[in-house]
């Protein structure tokens, strides 16, 4: 990959990258495209990360399906599909990682606790791998590209990180590899993250300013659905994710909610007009 990377660089070329952990949907496909459109060459990387995983998490039954995954990155004209392996990645005696001190410390760290350590450290080896002028991150994952943005900016990566907007099915359940495990009276429940951060915006826009009462409003809506467990929901400033109790300027309203055992996660910037 580093030897790839070395030649586009020498031919002048700019390279976008796109990491994932594959189980590709129209979300992946959308950064794909959009990594196109910033720089000359594109490549994307497929990886089920096991250190972002913690005990009892669904690492081992985490979908995969790589060949349908290969035919969809190549419809989208990418240049290079990186298939690293978990042994290469992590040798023996592998005991060096990334860790921010505050970031993961709030929304799904506090859940995860070692999830964004893993993240961080392996955007930080796939970053020296590909060696990327642009690397474009979803922002269905929030808080993942606030982290890697201040990685970036921290240890002074030279790399440009572009968020890509949440990609949504026609009723509104953001797109995720993790919508699979959905049976069908679970897909229709699932719904309600999207309802919740809705209402939360018409409220927003209608002139509620208080946080807390846009949030119970929300813990009310979702808990009124059988078999559905809110793990937070959370008015944050978009850049230092710290809670905001007044609404007097853009705010981030992430939720992270257990349809059965499935975790999902969404988020909505409310903007008072
Ligand atoms: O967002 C993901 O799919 C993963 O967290 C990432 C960025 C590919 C790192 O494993």
């Amino acid at each position: 990959m580093q030897a790839h990377s070395r030649n586009f660089r020498k031919s002048g070329l700019t390279i976008a990258f796109v990491p994932t952990m594959g189980f590709l949907h129209e979300g992946h496909l959308s950064l794909m495209r959009l990594g196109r459109s910033l720089a000359d060459c594109l490549v994307v990387s497929i990886f089920v990360n096991p250190t972002q995983f913690g005990p009892g998490e669904d690492f081992e039954s985490y979908p995969r399906n790589t060949e349908q995954d290969r035919k969809k990155v190549k419809k989208e004209g990418a240049d290079i599909l990186f298939l690293p392996d978990a042994a290469e990645l992590y040798p023996e005696g592998f005991e060096t990682f990334v860790r921010l001190d505050n970031l993961p410390n709030k929304l799904c760290g506090l859940s995860r606790p070692q999830h964004f350590q893993g993240v961080t450290t392996i955007v930080a080896k796939l970053f020296n791998l590909v060696q990327p002028n642009v690397a474009i991150f979803g922002k269905k994952d929030y808080q993942q590209w606030i982290i890697i943005r201040r990685m970036v900016r921290d240890l002074n990566m030279d790399i440009e990180v572009v968020g890509g907007p949440i990609v949504r099915e026609p009723d509104g359940l953001a797109m995720s590899s993790r919508n699979s495990y959905l049976e069908k009276d679970q897909r229709s429940k699932a719904l309600c993250l999207y309802h919740a951060l809705s209402a939360g915006s018409k409220a927003v826009t209608a002139g509620e300013r208080n946080s807390d009462t846009i949030k119970q409003e929300v813990i009310r809506s979702i808990s009124a659905h059988e078999g559905v467990n809110i793990e937070y929901v959370v008015l944050c400033d978009p850049e230092t994710l710290e809670n905001v109790n007044q609404i007097n300027r853009p705010v981030l309203m992430a939720l992270a909610v257990k349809v059965g055992k499935t975790r999902l996660i969404d988020n909505m910037l409310l903007t008072p007009p």
